[in-house]
């Protein structure tokens, strides 16, 4: 995130696209090239024990291109400026055994490596209609799996708390009601997904709900702040960001959806700011 000096962004809220889930295998293929190596050395390999050691190490490559965005939120963040990582864990079969990819564990591992301050998280549990989601034998015990209906917004801190001036207006001006705050800071919120109102092509985003980043952007930022999603996709946090008066900047790799978040952002019509303030920049792929 070259283009962001160091110590400019209050608050980060992203949603990465998740280790080992199947929709962003291409997403981390093309962009880690010795994945792809180190498929073909697991498909050779007889030993199933020693094929272990690619599943793992193809996993850490995956965490290892998301940290270095990471890495970069932490140089770009505030002192006290808070970073929100919503992440799900990952079930899938691989080398003939089903098991649980934990990736809210490993982003915490890293970011604590990071010199992240690691805040209490709250568990977005989204409301299942799948109650034969059940992976076991009928009502047989001992081999059934847990259906994974939770998601994580992992909440972490560069250094210690923020500070402001005492009585800083926009701080007052930001404020939350009580009946907001005894929802938000609970640990578990439970929000619909973003499935119902869009289009097949929006669904296929995994675009979080506008509440999310809404609920968060009140709670960790004060109207002024710049809030910053390198994940961007269909531009949620963007949208968020603009309605409660939050500066905003945000990085999207896939040119496709372009459209949608300048039709989501309103940019067309967008009265109240000069065209030059609004900048979509999309990376290139080397
Ligand atoms: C889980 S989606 C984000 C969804 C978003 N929160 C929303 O509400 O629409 C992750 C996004 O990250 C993008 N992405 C993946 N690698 C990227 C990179 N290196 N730089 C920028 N964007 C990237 C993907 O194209 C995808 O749109």
């Amino acid at each position: 995130m070259k283009e962001i000096g160091d110590n400019e962004i209050h608050l980060m809220i992203t949603s990465p696209p998740y280790p080992m889930i199947k929709m962003w295998d291409d997403i981390f293929k093309s962009a880690i090239p010795e994945v792809k190596v180190l498929e073909q050395q697991m498909e050779e390999e007889t030993d199933k024990s020693k094929r272990e050691n690619y599943v793992s190490k193809i996993y850490s490559l995956f965490h290892k291109y998301l940290e270095n965005v990471w890495k970069e939120t932490y140089r770009v963040l505030v002192d006290g400026g808070i970073a929100c990582i919503n992440i799900g864990d990952a079930t899938r079969k691989i080398n003939g055994i089903f098991r649980l990819f934990p990736n809210h564990s490993k982003i915490i591992e890293i970011c604590e490596k990071i010199g992240f301050i690691t805040l209490p998280y709250i568990l977005w549990k989204k409301p299942t209609n799948k109650p034969n989601a059940f992976l076991g034998s009928g009502f047989l015990p001992t081999n059934g799996y847990i259906t994974l209906d939770v998601e994580y917004v992992l909440i972490f801190r560069k250094n210690g708390p923020r500070k402001f001036p005492p009585k800083d207006q926009l701080r007052y001006a930001s404020k939350f009601t009580k009946k907001e705050r005894d929802v938000w800071f609970s640990q578990t919120w439970n929000i619909r997904g973003e499935k119902q109102n869009h289009s097949e092509f929006i669904r296929r985003t995994a675009a979080f709900p506008e509440e999310i980043p809404r609920r968060l952007i009140r709670m960790f930022s004060i109207i002024g702040d710049t809030v910053l999603d390198p994940f961007l996709g269909t531009g949620t946090t963007a949208k968020m960001a603009m309605e409660l008066q939050r500066n905003f900047l945000g990085y999207e790799i896939d040119e496709k959806l372009k459209p949608i978040i300048e039709k989501r952002l309103d940019i067309n019509q967008m009265t109240l700011l000069k065209e030059d303030e609004i900048e979509i920049n999309f990376l290139k792929r080397n």
